[in-house]
Protein backbone atom coordinates (compact mmCIF):
# COMPACT_ATOMS: atom_id res chain seq x y z
CA UNK A 1 0.00 0.00 0.00
CA UNK A 2 0.85 3.40 -0.63
CA UNK A 3 1.30 6.69 1.59
CA UNK A 4 -1.33 8.84 0.69
CA UNK A 5 -3.10 12.04 2.24
CA UNK A 6 -5.30 11.20 4.93
CA UNK A 7 -4.54 7.68 4.65
CA UNK A 8 -3.34 4.68 6.18
CA UNK A 9 0.15 4.32 6.87
CA UNK A 10 0.72 0.31 5.83
CA UNK A 11 -1.16 -2.42 5.45
CA UNK A 12 -0.22 -3.92 8.62
CA UNK A 13 -1.40 -0.81 10.04
CA UNK A 14 -4.86 -0.98 8.66
CA UNK A 15 -5.34 -4.30 9.59
CA UNK A 16 -4.47 -3.54 13.00
CA UNK A 17 -6.75 -0.35 13.19
CA UNK A 18 -9.42 -2.67 11.69
CA UNK A 19 -8.98 -5.50 14.03
CA UNK A 20 -8.57 -2.48 17.14
CA UNK A 21 -12.23 -1.26 15.81
CA UNK A 22 -13.69 -4.62 16.05
CA UNK A 23 -11.70 -6.23 19.29
CA UNK A 24 -13.33 -4.15 22.26
CA UNK A 25 -14.45 -4.24 25.73
CA UNK A 26 -17.27 -6.37 24.47
CA UNK A 27 -14.83 -9.16 23.35
CA UNK A 28 -13.88 -9.42 27.39
CA UNK A 29 -17.00 -8.49 29.33
CA UNK A 30 -19.73 -8.77 26.96
CA UNK A 31 -19.14 -11.93 25.04
CA UNK A 32 -19.07 -14.54 28.31
CA UNK A 33 -21.98 -13.05 30.16
CA UNK A 34 -24.10 -13.64 26.25
CA UNK A 35 -22.10 -16.53 26.29
CA UNK A 36 -23.04 -17.77 30.21
CA UNK A 37 -26.79 -16.37 29.88
CA UNK A 38 -27.55 -18.64 26.89
CA UNK A 39 -26.18 -21.72 27.95
CA UNK A 40 -23.06 -21.77 27.58
CA UNK A 41 -22.20 -24.75 24.56
CA UNK A 42 -25.87 -23.73 23.27
CA UNK A 43 -24.44 -20.35 22.46
CA UNK A 44 -21.37 -21.24 20.53
CA UNK A 45 -22.80 -23.03 17.73
CA UNK A 46 -25.52 -19.96 16.74
CA UNK A 47 -22.70 -17.68 17.36
CA UNK A 48 -20.31 -19.29 15.21
CA UNK A 49 -23.24 -19.71 12.55
CA UNK A 50 -23.85 -16.06 12.96
CA UNK A 51 -20.55 -15.16 12.31
CA UNK A 52 -19.95 -17.16 9.13
CA UNK A 53 -23.27 -16.41 7.41
CA UNK A 54 -23.70 -12.48 8.89
CA UNK A 55 -20.33 -11.25 10.03
CA UNK A 56 -18.12 -12.50 7.19
CA UNK A 57 -20.51 -11.21 4.61
CA UNK A 58 -21.24 -8.00 5.92
CA UNK A 59 -17.29 -7.75 6.49
CA UNK A 60 -16.66 -8.01 2.79
CA UNK A 61 -19.86 -5.94 2.42
CA UNK A 62 -18.90 -3.12 4.17
CA UNK A 63 -15.25 -3.26 3.40
CA UNK A 64 -16.18 -2.92 -0.27
CA UNK A 65 -18.65 -0.36 0.32
CA UNK A 66 -16.08 1.83 1.83
CA UNK A 67 -13.49 1.56 -0.67
CA UNK A 68 -15.88 1.98 -3.15
CA UNK A 69 -17.05 5.33 -1.76
CA UNK A 70 -13.53 6.33 -1.18
CA UNK A 71 -12.68 6.09 -5.04
CA UNK A 72 -15.59 9.48 -5.25
CA UNK A 73 -13.62 11.21 -2.46
CA UNK A 74 -16.40 9.94 0.36
CA UNK A 75 -15.42 8.86 3.83
CA UNK A 76 -19.01 8.41 5.88
CA UNK A 77 -21.97 6.33 4.93
CA UNK A 78 -24.57 9.30 3.66
CA UNK A 79 -23.02 10.30 0.60
CA UNK A 80 -20.78 6.30 0.44
CA UNK A 81 -24.72 4.96 -0.03
CA UNK A 82 -25.74 7.66 -2.16
CA UNK A 83 -23.16 7.44 -4.96
CA UNK A 84 -24.54 3.36 -4.66
CA UNK A 85 -27.86 3.94 -5.71
CA UNK A 86 -30.11 6.76 -7.50
CA UNK A 87 -32.65 6.99 -4.37
CA UNK A 88 -32.38 10.26 -2.75
CA UNK A 89 -33.60 8.12 0.98
CA UNK A 90 -30.60 6.49 1.06
CA UNK A 91 -28.22 9.26 1.67
CA UNK A 92 -30.34 9.72 5.27
CA UNK A 93 -30.21 5.64 5.85
CA UNK A 94 -26.84 6.55 5.81
CA UNK A 95 -27.26 8.82 8.91
CA UNK A 96 -26.57 5.69 10.89
CA UNK A 97 -23.45 5.17 10.03
CA UNK A 98 -22.38 8.37 11.69
CA UNK A 99 -25.42 8.49 14.27
CA UNK A 100 -24.80 5.04 16.07
CA UNK A 101 -21.07 6.09 16.39
CA UNK A 102 -21.26 9.05 18.03
CA UNK A 103 -24.08 7.85 20.42
CA UNK A 104 -22.20 4.68 21.22
CA UNK A 105 -18.86 6.32 21.85
CA UNK A 106 -20.98 8.63 24.32
CA UNK A 107 -21.38 6.03 26.35
CA UNK A 108 -18.40 3.57 25.26
CA UNK A 109 -16.03 6.13 26.50
CA UNK A 110 -17.20 6.92 29.60
CA UNK A 111 -16.96 2.73 30.20
CA UNK A 112 -13.59 3.25 28.78
CA UNK A 113 -12.49 5.64 31.47
CA UNK A 114 -13.65 3.07 34.29
CA UNK A 115 -11.12 0.88 33.14
CA UNK A 116 -8.45 3.49 33.26
CA UNK A 117 -9.54 4.48 36.79
CA UNK A 118 -10.01 0.48 37.95
CA UNK A 119 -5.56 0.38 36.48
CA UNK A 120 -5.16 3.18 38.60
CA UNK A 121 -7.18 1.82 41.69
CA UNK A 122 -5.75 -1.84 41.37
CA UNK A 123 -2.41 -0.53 41.46
CA UNK A 124 -2.58 1.62 44.13
CA UNK A 125 -4.32 -0.72 46.57
CA UNK A 126 -7.40 0.05 46.81
CA UNK A 127 -9.02 -3.68 46.17
CA UNK A 128 -6.61 -5.32 48.70
CA UNK A 129 -8.51 -6.87 51.60
CA UNK A 130 -12.15 -6.62 50.06
CA UNK A 131 -14.40 -9.28 50.01
CA UNK A 132 -16.86 -9.00 46.80
CA UNK A 133 -19.39 -6.92 48.88
CA UNK A 134 -16.73 -4.80 49.19
CA UNK A 135 -15.71 -4.63 45.29
CA UNK A 136 -19.49 -4.17 44.82
CA UNK A 137 -19.81 -1.33 47.07
CA UNK A 138 -16.86 0.26 45.21
CA UNK A 139 -18.36 0.26 41.69
CA UNK A 140 -21.48 1.50 43.24
CA UNK A 141 -20.19 4.23 45.12
CA UNK A 142 -17.93 5.18 42.29
CA UNK A 143 -20.73 5.33 39.70
CA UNK A 144 -23.05 7.10 42.12
CA UNK A 145 -20.45 9.85 41.74
CA UNK A 146 -19.70 9.36 45.80
CA UNK A 147 -16.37 10.24 47.25
CA UNK A 148 -13.31 7.90 45.85
CA UNK A 149 -11.01 6.27 48.53
CA UNK A 150 -8.81 8.96 47.52
CA UNK A 151 -10.89 11.89 48.30
CA UNK A 152 -11.40 13.06 45.03
CA UNK A 153 -14.43 14.48 43.95
CA UNK A 154 -16.24 12.86 40.92
CA UNK A 155 -13.78 11.07 40.43
CA UNK A 156 -15.55 9.28 37.65
CA UNK A 157 -16.07 12.74 35.43
CA UNK A 158 -12.50 13.25 36.16
CA UNK A 159 -11.43 10.20 34.62
CA UNK A 160 -14.06 10.31 31.76
CA UNK A 161 -12.31 13.95 30.48
CA UNK A 162 -8.55 12.08 31.03
CA UNK A 163 -9.96 9.50 28.52
CA UNK A 164 -11.85 11.91 26.12
CA UNK A 165 -8.83 13.65 26.03
CA UNK A 166 -6.82 11.14 24.86
CA UNK A 167 -9.37 9.52 22.31
CA UNK A 168 -9.92 13.68 20.94
CA UNK A 169 -5.79 14.36 21.01
CA UNK A 170 -5.30 11.04 19.25
CA UNK A 171 -8.06 11.16 16.75
CA UNK A 172 -6.57 14.88 15.60
CA UNK A 173 -3.20 13.67 14.82
CA UNK A 174 -4.91 11.76 12.37
CA UNK A 175 -4.86 8.05 11.04
CA UNK A 176 -1.85 7.43 10.51
CA UNK A 177 0.02 9.29 12.92
CA UNK A 178 -2.75 9.01 15.35
CA UNK A 179 -4.67 5.99 15.05
CA UNK A 180 -2.71 3.54 13.30
CA UNK A 181 0.06 4.30 15.84
CA UNK A 182 -2.06 3.44 18.79
CA UNK A 183 -3.41 0.25 17.19
CA UNK A 184 0.19 -0.74 16.09
CA UNK A 185 0.62 -0.89 20.01
CA UNK A 186 -2.28 -1.44 21.76
CA UNK A 187 -3.47 -4.34 19.68
CA UNK A 188 -0.65 -6.51 20.40
CA UNK A 189 -0.09 -5.74 23.91
CA UNK A 190 -4.04 -6.67 24.41
CA UNK A 191 -3.81 -10.04 23.10
CA UNK A 192 0.02 -10.82 25.17
CA UNK A 193 -1.87 -9.48 28.23
CA UNK A 194 -4.43 -11.50 27.03
CA UNK A 195 -3.04 -14.71 27.04
CA UNK A 196 -0.75 -14.33 29.99
CA UNK A 197 -4.42 -13.96 31.96
CA UNK A 198 -5.64 -16.55 29.89
CA UNK A 199 -3.00 -19.29 30.55
CA UNK A 200 -3.70 -17.95 34.06
CA UNK A 201 -7.20 -18.24 34.46
CA UNK A 202 -7.93 -22.07 32.70
CA UNK A 203 -5.35 -23.19 34.78
CA UNK A 204 -6.37 -22.87 38.34
CA UNK A 205 -7.15 -25.92 40.24
CA UNK A 206 -9.60 -26.34 43.32
CA UNK A 207 -7.03 -25.44 46.43
CA UNK A 208 -5.00 -23.49 44.00
CA UNK A 209 -5.39 -19.39 45.69
CA UNK A 210 -8.31 -20.21 47.21
CA UNK A 211 -10.24 -21.48 43.86
CA UNK A 212 -13.07 -23.75 45.14
CA UNK A 213 -13.91 -25.19 42.13
CA UNK A 214 -12.08 -26.58 38.93
CA UNK A 215 -11.77 -23.78 36.28
CA UNK A 216 -11.81 -26.73 33.81
CA UNK A 217 -16.15 -26.68 34.38
CA UNK A 218 -15.99 -23.29 33.00
CA UNK A 219 -14.08 -24.47 30.02
CA UNK A 220 -16.57 -27.69 29.69
CA UNK A 221 -19.61 -25.53 30.15
CA UNK A 222 -19.23 -23.03 27.23
CA UNK A 223 -17.64 -26.14 24.72
CA UNK A 224 -19.85 -28.95 25.32
CA UNK A 225 -21.93 -27.96 22.44
CA UNK A 226 -26.07 -28.19 23.25
CA UNK A 227 -27.58 -28.64 19.81
CA UNK A 228 -31.21 -27.76 21.87
CA UNK A 229 -30.49 -24.34 21.43
CA UNK A 230 -30.59 -24.76 17.48
CA UNK A 231 -34.49 -24.00 17.64
CA UNK A 232 -34.53 -21.21 20.30
CA UNK A 233 -34.76 -18.11 18.37
CA UNK A 234 -33.47 -16.07 21.61
CA UNK A 235 -30.50 -18.10 21.27
CA UNK A 236 -30.11 -16.47 18.07
CA UNK A 237 -31.08 -13.48 18.48
CA UNK A 238 -28.29 -12.59 21.49
CA UNK A 239 -25.44 -14.36 19.11
CA UNK A 240 -26.41 -11.99 16.48
CA UNK A 241 -26.60 -9.09 18.53
CA UNK A 242 -22.59 -10.20 19.96
CA UNK A 243 -21.48 -11.28 16.31
CA UNK A 244 -22.88 -6.90 15.23
CA UNK A 245 -21.55 -5.42 18.35
CA UNK A 246 -17.92 -7.06 18.81
CA UNK A 247 -17.50 -6.94 14.46
CA UNK A 248 -18.44 -3.17 14.90
CA UNK A 249 -20.75 -3.92 11.80
CA UNK A 250 -24.22 -1.76 10.99
CA UNK A 251 -21.81 0.84 12.30
CA UNK A 252 -20.09 3.19 9.44
CA UNK A 253 -16.82 2.73 11.08
CA UNK A 254 -15.51 -0.37 8.83
CA UNK A 255 -16.88 1.49 5.91
CA UNK A 256 -14.94 4.80 6.83
CA UNK A 257 -11.74 2.71 7.66
CA UNK A 258 -11.75 0.94 4.29
CA UNK A 259 -12.78 4.49 2.49
CA UNK A 260 -9.01 5.30 2.86
CA UNK A 261 -8.25 1.70 1.23
CA UNK A 262 -6.49 2.43 -2.18
CA UNK A 263 -8.84 1.41 -5.38
CA UNK A 264 -6.13 -0.70 -6.11
CA UNK A 265 -5.47 -2.67 -3.28
CA UNK A 266 -7.21 -5.86 -1.17
CA UNK A 267 -10.13 -5.61 1.26
CA UNK A 268 -10.82 -9.47 0.75
CA UNK A 269 -8.05 -11.02 2.65
CA UNK A 270 -7.71 -7.58 5.10
CA UNK A 271 -11.25 -8.08 6.17
CA UNK A 272 -10.86 -11.57 7.07
CA UNK A 273 -7.63 -10.76 8.71
CA UNK A 274 -8.80 -8.69 10.90
CA UNK A 275 -12.33 -10.42 11.30
CA UNK A 276 -10.53 -13.38 11.86
CA UNK A 277 -8.05 -11.64 15.18
CA UNK A 278 -11.15 -10.61 16.40
CA UNK A 279 -12.84 -14.01 16.74
CA UNK A 280 -9.61 -15.36 17.91
CA UNK A 281 -9.38 -12.52 20.54
CA UNK A 282 -13.23 -13.12 21.35
CA UNK A 283 -13.77 -16.90 21.36
CA UNK A 284 -10.13 -17.65 22.05
CA UNK A 285 -9.03 -14.50 24.98
CA UNK A 286 -12.14 -13.59 25.89
CA UNK A 287 -13.23 -16.84 26.90
CA UNK A 288 -10.24 -18.25 28.47
CA UNK A 289 -10.41 -15.57 31.35
CA UNK A 290 -13.80 -14.35 32.76
CA UNK A 291 -15.50 -17.46 32.46
CA UNK A 292 -12.90 -20.17 34.37
CA UNK A 293 -11.99 -17.61 37.11
CA UNK A 294 -15.45 -16.86 38.02
CA UNK A 295 -16.34 -20.72 37.94
CA UNK A 296 -13.44 -21.52 40.02
CA UNK A 297 -13.68 -19.03 42.50
CA UNK A 298 -17.51 -18.80 42.50
CA UNK A 299 -18.89 -22.35 41.02
CA UNK A 300 -21.05 -22.54 37.67
CA UNK A 301 -24.21 -21.35 39.98
CA UNK A 302 -22.11 -18.20 41.63
CA UNK A 303 -21.09 -17.14 38.18
CA UNK A 304 -24.67 -17.49 36.90
CA UNK A 305 -25.92 -15.18 39.30
CA UNK A 306 -23.09 -12.74 38.85
CA UNK A 307 -23.88 -12.73 34.67
CA UNK A 308 -27.63 -12.67 35.45
CA UNK A 309 -27.10 -8.63 36.58
CA UNK A 310 -25.00 -7.95 33.27
CA UNK A 311 -21.51 -7.67 32.42
CA UNK A 312 -20.76 -4.44 34.48
CA UNK A 313 -21.63 -6.55 37.16
CA UNK A 314 -19.34 -9.00 36.46
CA UNK A 315 -16.54 -7.07 34.89
CA UNK A 316 -16.17 -3.81 37.82
CA UNK A 317 -17.64 -5.50 40.57
CA UNK A 318 -16.54 -8.92 40.94
CA UNK A 319 -13.67 -9.55 38.85
CA UNK A 320 -10.99 -7.62 41.09
CA UNK A 321 -11.98 -9.63 44.04
CA UNK A 322 -11.55 -12.62 41.78
CA UNK A 323 -7.81 -11.12 41.33
CA UNK A 324 -7.43 -10.37 44.65
CA UNK A 325 -7.23 -14.40 45.23
CA UNK A 326 -3.79 -14.35 43.54
CA UNK A 327 -2.45 -12.49 46.29
CA UNK A 328 -2.11 -8.88 46.61
CA UNK A 329 0.85 -8.67 44.78
CA UNK A 330 0.16 -10.60 41.80
CA UNK A 331 -3.81 -10.04 42.14
CA UNK A 332 -2.97 -6.32 41.97
CA UNK A 333 -0.64 -7.02 38.40
CA UNK A 334 -3.35 -9.02 36.95
CA UNK A 335 -5.82 -6.80 37.77
CA UNK A 336 -3.72 -4.14 36.30
CA UNK A 337 -3.19 -5.79 33.28
CA UNK A 338 -6.79 -6.91 32.77
CA UNK A 339 -8.17 -3.60 32.97
CA UNK A 340 -5.10 -1.86 30.53
CA UNK A 341 -5.95 -4.48 28.00
CA UNK A 342 -9.61 -3.75 28.33
CA UNK A 343 -8.60 0.09 28.05
CA UNK A 344 -6.49 -0.35 24.91
CA UNK A 345 -9.42 -2.90 23.16
CA UNK A 346 -11.73 0.37 24.07
CA UNK A 347 -9.68 3.01 23.17
CA UNK A 348 -9.08 1.39 19.54
CA UNK A 349 -12.82 1.20 19.25
CA UNK A 350 -14.05 4.37 20.23
CA UNK A 351 -11.27 5.95 17.93
CA UNK A 352 -12.80 4.31 14.95
CA UNK A 353 -16.10 5.71 16.24
CA UNK A 354 -14.80 9.32 15.52
CA UNK A 355 -13.41 8.88 12.36
CA UNK A 356 -16.94 8.73 10.20
CA UNK A 357 -17.50 12.58 11.70
CA UNK A 358 -14.26 13.65 10.98
CA UNK A 359 -14.63 12.22 7.84
CA UNK A 360 -18.07 13.82 7.07
CA UNK A 361 -17.14 17.31 8.16
CA UNK A 362 -14.05 17.46 6.11
CA UNK A 363 -15.87 15.86 2.67
CA UNK A 364 -18.73 17.75 2.90
CA UNK A 365 -17.76 21.26 4.67
CA UNK A 366 -14.25 21.61 4.29
CA UNK A 367 -13.14 21.28 7.86
CA UNK A 368 -9.52 21.18 8.71
CA UNK A 369 -8.60 17.57 10.78
CA UNK A 370 -7.95 19.44 13.72
CA UNK A 371 -10.98 21.14 14.53
CA UNK A 372 -13.04 18.21 12.93
CA UNK A 373 -11.40 16.07 15.40
CA UNK A 374 -11.69 18.39 18.38
CA UNK A 375 -15.46 19.04 17.40
CA UNK A 376 -16.07 15.12 18.09
CA UNK A 377 -14.67 15.41 21.50
CA UNK A 378 -16.90 18.26 22.18
CA UNK A 379 -20.37 16.36 20.97
CA UNK A 380 -19.19 13.70 22.97
CA UNK A 381 -18.79 15.00 25.76
CA UNK A 382 -22.41 16.56 25.55
CA UNK A 383 -23.77 13.68 24.64
CA UNK A 384 -22.00 11.46 27.72
CA UNK A 385 -22.77 13.76 30.65
CA UNK A 386 -26.51 12.41 31.12
CA UNK A 387 -25.14 8.98 30.68
CA UNK A 388 -22.46 10.00 33.99
CA UNK A 389 -24.96 12.17 35.90
CA UNK A 390 -28.29 9.64 35.61
CA UNK A 391 -26.75 6.49 34.96
CA UNK A 392 -28.72 5.35 37.75
CA UNK A 393 -31.95 6.44 36.02
CA UNK A 394 -30.40 4.13 33.27
CA UNK A 395 -29.51 6.91 30.68
CA UNK A 396 -26.35 4.64 29.81
CA UNK A 397 -28.35 1.77 29.27
CA UNK A 398 -30.66 3.57 26.52
CA UNK A 399 -27.65 4.81 24.70
CA UNK A 400 -27.14 0.76 24.78
CA UNK A 401 -29.99 -0.28 23.61
CA UNK A 402 -31.38 2.08 20.54
CA UNK A 403 -27.72 2.98 18.93
CA UNK A 404 -25.34 -0.31 21.11
CA UNK A 405 -28.38 -2.76 19.27
CA UNK A 406 -31.15 -1.38 17.23
CA UNK A 407 -29.39 0.36 15.08
CA UNK A 408 -27.13 -1.66 14.04
CA UNK A 409 -29.33 -4.47 13.27
CA UNK A 410 -31.46 -2.14 11.22
CA UNK A 411 -28.67 -0.03 9.25
CA UNK A 412 -27.01 -3.38 8.79
CA UNK A 413 -30.53 -4.51 6.98
CA UNK A 414 -31.16 -1.88 5.16
CA UNK A 415 -27.17 -1.93 3.57
CA UNK A 416 -27.59 -5.33 2.66
CA UNK A 417 -30.41 -4.63 0.93
CA UNK A 418 -29.12 -1.31 -0.71
CA UNK A 419 -26.04 -3.61 -1.46
CA UNK A 420 -27.21 -7.00 -2.59
CA UNK A 421 -30.79 -5.66 -4.31
CA UNK A 422 -29.89 -1.93 -5.28
CA UNK A 423 -26.78 -1.69 -6.17
CA UNK A 424 -26.83 -5.51 -7.73
CA UNK A 425 -25.03 -8.12 -6.49
CA UNK A 426 -23.01 -8.42 -9.82
CA UNK A 427 -21.29 -5.11 -9.49
CA UNK A 428 -21.42 -5.99 -6.04
CA UNK A 429 -19.45 -9.18 -6.12
CA UNK A 430 -16.89 -7.29 -8.50
CA UNK A 431 -16.64 -4.99 -5.77
CA UNK A 432 -15.83 -7.25 -3.03
CA UNK A 433 -13.16 -9.34 -5.69
CA UNK A 434 -11.44 -6.77 -7.00
CA UNK A 435 -8.13 -7.06 -6.50
CA UNK A 436 -8.58 -9.73 -4.12
CA UNK A 437 -5.70 -11.98 -2.28
CA UNK A 438 -8.07 -14.95 -1.81
CA UNK A 439 -10.35 -16.82 -3.54
CA UNK A 440 -13.49 -15.41 -1.88
CA UNK A 441 -16.00 -18.39 -1.68
CA UNK A 442 -18.60 -18.41 -4.72
CA UNK A 443 -21.49 -19.26 -2.02
CA UNK A 444 -21.03 -16.10 -0.42
CA UNK A 445 -22.39 -14.26 -3.48
CA UNK A 446 -25.53 -16.27 -2.79
CA UNK A 447 -25.03 -16.19 1.30
CA UNK A 448 -24.68 -11.93 0.46
CA UNK A 449 -27.96 -11.70 -1.75
CA UNK A 450 -30.18 -13.99 -0.22
CA UNK A 451 -29.19 -15.76 3.62
CA UNK A 452 -27.57 -12.58 4.93
CA UNK A 453 -31.11 -10.04 4.45
CA UNK A 454 -33.25 -12.93 5.60
CA UNK A 455 -31.64 -13.72 8.50
CA UNK A 456 -31.45 -10.06 9.55
CA UNK A 457 -34.87 -9.39 8.56
CA UNK A 458 -35.59 -12.01 10.90
CA UNK A 459 -33.45 -10.76 13.40
CA UNK A 460 -35.02 -7.46 13.49
CA UNK A 461 -38.34 -9.00 12.99
CA UNK A 462 -37.64 -11.28 16.16
CA UNK A 463 -36.49 -8.18 17.90
CA UNK A 464 -39.50 -6.36 17.37
CA UNK A 465 -42.05 -8.65 18.40
CA UNK A 466 -40.43 -11.16 20.57
CA UNK A 467 -43.07 -13.39 22.39
CA UNK A 468 -43.11 -13.72 25.81
CA UNK A 469 -40.09 -15.12 27.82
CA UNK A 470 -39.23 -16.12 24.22
CA UNK A 471 -42.29 -18.77 23.61
CA UNK A 472 -42.16 -18.60 20.02
CA UNK A 473 -44.27 -22.36 19.66
CA UNK A 474 -47.09 -20.49 22.10
CA UNK A 475 -46.58 -17.02 19.35
CA UNK A 476 -47.17 -19.26 16.21
CA UNK A 477 -50.25 -21.00 17.64
CA UNK A 478 -51.86 -17.69 18.20
CA UNK A 479 -50.46 -16.61 21.82
CA UNK A 480 -48.60 -13.51 20.58
CA UNK A 481 -48.22 -11.84 23.85
CA UNK A 482 -45.47 -9.30 23.55
CA UNK A 483 -42.17 -9.66 25.94
CA UNK A 484 -41.04 -6.82 28.25
CA UNK A 485 -37.75 -7.21 26.52
CA UNK A 486 -39.48 -6.94 22.60
CA UNK A 487 -38.29 -3.39 20.97
CA UNK A 488 -42.40 -2.16 21.14
CA UNK A 489 -42.91 -2.90 24.76
CA UNK A 490 -39.07 -1.73 25.48
CA UNK A 491 -40.70 1.21 23.19
CA UNK A 492 -43.66 1.74 25.53
CA UNK A 493 -41.87 1.65 28.21
CA UNK A 494 -43.54 -1.09 30.06
CA UNK A 495 -41.03 -3.13 32.22
CA UNK A 496 -40.92 0.42 34.40
CA UNK A 497 -44.94 1.05 33.75
CA UNK A 498 -45.83 -2.44 35.31
CA UNK A 499 -43.05 -1.51 38.40
CA UNK A 500 -44.57 1.45 38.80
CA UNK A 501 -48.17 -0.47 39.09
CA UNK A 502 -46.86 -2.68 41.61
CA UNK A 503 -45.09 0.69 43.60
CA UNK A 504 -46.13 1.19 47.23
CA UNK A 505 -43.45 2.62 48.64
CA UNK A 506 -43.46 6.53 48.13
CA UNK A 507 -39.35 6.65 47.57
CA UNK A 508 -39.75 3.67 45.18
CA UNK A 509 -42.46 5.49 43.31
CA UNK A 510 -40.41 8.86 42.94
CA UNK A 511 -37.45 6.93 41.91
CA UNK A 512 -39.45 5.50 38.72
CA UNK A 513 -41.72 8.09 37.83
CA UNK A 514 -38.06 9.78 37.81
CA UNK A 515 -36.89 7.16 35.50
CA UNK A 516 -40.01 7.37 33.02
CA UNK A 517 -38.56 11.33 32.57
CA UNK A 518 -34.81 10.61 31.58
CA UNK A 519 -35.18 7.29 30.05
CA UNK A 520 -37.69 9.35 27.49
CA UNK A 521 -35.53 12.36 27.80
CA UNK A 522 -32.46 10.42 27.08
CA UNK A 523 -34.34 9.15 23.92
CA UNK A 524 -35.25 12.35 22.49
CA UNK A 525 -31.97 13.97 23.01
CA UNK A 526 -30.71 10.59 20.69
CA UNK A 527 -33.38 11.06 18.21
CA UNK A 528 -32.80 15.40 18.19
CA UNK A 529 -29.04 14.22 17.44
CA UNK A 530 -30.08 12.10 14.46
CA UNK A 531 -32.60 14.52 12.72
CA UNK A 532 -29.53 17.35 13.44
CA UNK A 533 -27.48 15.11 11.30
CA UNK A 534 -29.91 14.28 8.68
CA UNK A 535 -30.27 17.54 8.32
CA UNK A 536 -26.72 18.30 7.92
CA UNK A 537 -26.40 16.14 5.25
CA UNK A 538 -29.54 17.61 3.39
CA UNK A 539 -27.33 20.96 3.58
CA UNK A 540 -24.55 19.05 2.15
CA UNK A 541 -26.50 17.94 -0.52
CA UNK A 542 -27.87 20.88 -1.52
CA UNK A 543 -24.55 22.51 -1.41
CA UNK A 544 -22.65 19.88 -4.04
CA UNK A 545 -25.83 20.20 -6.38
CA UNK A 546 -25.12 23.99 -6.12
CA UNK A 547 -21.03 23.27 -6.65
CA UNK A 548 -22.23 21.40 -9.67
CA UNK A 549 -23.83 23.94 -11.13
CA UNK A 550 -21.49 26.56 -10.96
N1 LIG B 1 -16.52 -3.79 18.56
C1 LIG B 1 -16.37 -3.05 19.73
C2 LIG B 1 -16.50 -3.92 20.93
O1 LIG B 1 -16.52 -5.10 20.82
C3 LIG B 1 -17.34 -1.91 19.77
O2 LIG B 1 -16.51 -3.46 22.02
Amino acid sequence: MGVRKDGWGTRVGLILAMAGNAVGMSNFLRFPVQAVQNGGGAFIIPYLVCFLVIGIPLLWVEWSMGRFGGKFGHHSTPFIMDTMHKNRLWKYIGVFGIWTNIAIAAYYCYMESWTLSYMFHSISGSFEGLDQNGVASFFDNYINLGTSTFGIPWEPVLFFLVCLFLNTYILSKGLEKGVEKVAKIGVPLLIVFGIFLAIKGSTISAGDNGAIYDSVDGLNFLWTPDFSSIWSPSVWLAAAGQVFFTLSIGMGTVHCYASYVKAKDDIALSAMSSGWMNEFVEVVIGSFILIPIGVAYLGLDGLKEMVNLGALSLGFKTLPYLFMQWGDIFGAISSFLFFSLLFFAGITSSLAMGTPWIGFLKDEFNWKHKPAAWSFGLIILLLALPTIFFFKYGVFDEYDYWAGTVSLVVFALLESILFAWGFGITRGWQEITANAEIKVPNIYKYIIKFVTPVLLLWVFIGSLVTPKDGNWEAAFQGDWTLDDSSIIKTLMNSKIKDKLANATDPDTIAFLEDQLFYVNASRLLLLSVFISFALLVYIAYKRRIKNNQS
